[in-house]
């Protein structure tokens, strides 16, 4: 399916991607509250750096990246009134954080996890890469190798994270990717809908047009594509009805029992990951397929979602 651009969007995307541009160039991050003046990632990474070399003296590196590997199939379901009868057992696959270029080939990991499912659409919510800047050349080809084994009628839809830069959504909607850019497209079987409306990252790239498309109200079944959980306040209380998001990893590396040791995230540790609920919303946080930092996980499977659309009967 082709989701065109209308003359609206062709032109907020210039303003946004002057400004994105800018965020980018001088590394500033803002944040719904604000700017973020320091960021702590540098340090964060040269810190993991080192406790993978403490890994790799005791001997559970390989193990990591083992973990890392092994993809896990969530299956989940929700239900919802507003559903049009259309949409009734509407299959999403959902990918987000692929950071395709942490491991080498990784690519065809997915690939081969994928193969055999059926679905109608697939839906990728950020960090596309394993760096937050420099070239992300490199990681083209395995996100077209990825986007040609999807077979989804409705098509690819995708938002950016705050490793992706917008340089990106060019030569990703030329492969297929339609990238929404705090933008809404309309999906439509027969004579009904379901919306689904995406926002740009807003962990490093907020700004108040994340905020205006959620409150747009096409009525009627929608959902919300979001690289992290931070704007889902605002979209429950615009009656949206399924909120897609990661960011989290789920930790990625997390205690025995699953706890996250770190989250990337200060509110809510509930949306963390899997199911949560925000009022009638229904949310979803991926773990993530790939990984970032460094290439290994703990107590913490990697998960490629799918996701089915049930009518709720009242
Ligand atoms: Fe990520």
């Amino acid at each position: 399916m082709y989701y065109e651009l209308s003359d609206g969007e062709r032109n907020n995307r210039i303003v946004w991607a002057s400004v994105r541009a800018t965020l980018e160039r001088f590394r500033f991050k803002y944040k719904r509250g604000g700017f973020k003046t320091k960021s702590k990632y540098r340090l964060f990474e040269k810190l993991l750096l080192l406790f993978g070399l403490m890994l790799k003296v005791i001997g559970v590196y390989r193990k990591g990246v083992q973990n890392a590997m092994n993809i896990n199939i969530e299956n989940i379901e929700v239900e919802s009134y507003s559903l049009p009868q259309e949409f009734k057992g509407f299959r999403i696959l959902f990918l987000s954080d692929l950071h395709i270029d942490a491991i080498d080939g990784f690519e065809d990991v997915i690939i081969k996890k994928i193969e055999g499912f059926s679905y109608d659409l697939c839906v990728i919510t950020g960090d596309f890469r394993m760096d937050t800047e420099g070239s992300f050349r490199k990681i083209l080809p395995a996100v077209k190798k990825i986007v040609d084994a999807v077979k989804a009628p409705f098509g690819v839809l995708a938002v950016l994270g705050n490793h992706d830069t917008y340089l990106m959504v060019e030569p990703f909607e030329a492969m297929g990717i339609r990238c929404l850019i705090n933008e809404t497209v309309f999906l439509t079987k027969n004579k009904a809908k379901i919306t689904v409306a995406g926002t740009d990252d807003t962990y490093y790239f907020y700004t108040d047009k994340a905020m205006d498309v959620l409150e747009q109200d096409a009525g009627g079944f929608k959902i919300c594509l979001s690289h992290t959980s931070e704007l889902s306040d605002v979209a429950a209380r615009n009656n949206f009805k399924l909120y897609l998001c990661g960011h989290t990893h789920g930790g990625q590396i997390c205690l025995p029992g699953g706890k996250p040791v770190i989250s990337h995230q200060k509110s809510s540790a509930l949306k963390v990951k899997g199911l949560w609920k925000e009022g009638e919303m229904t949310g979803y946080t991926s773990r993530g397929v790939g990984v970032s930092g460094i290439p290994l996980r703990f107590n913490c499977p990697p998960e490629i979602t799918l996701v089915t659309l049930k009518q709720k009967n009242r």
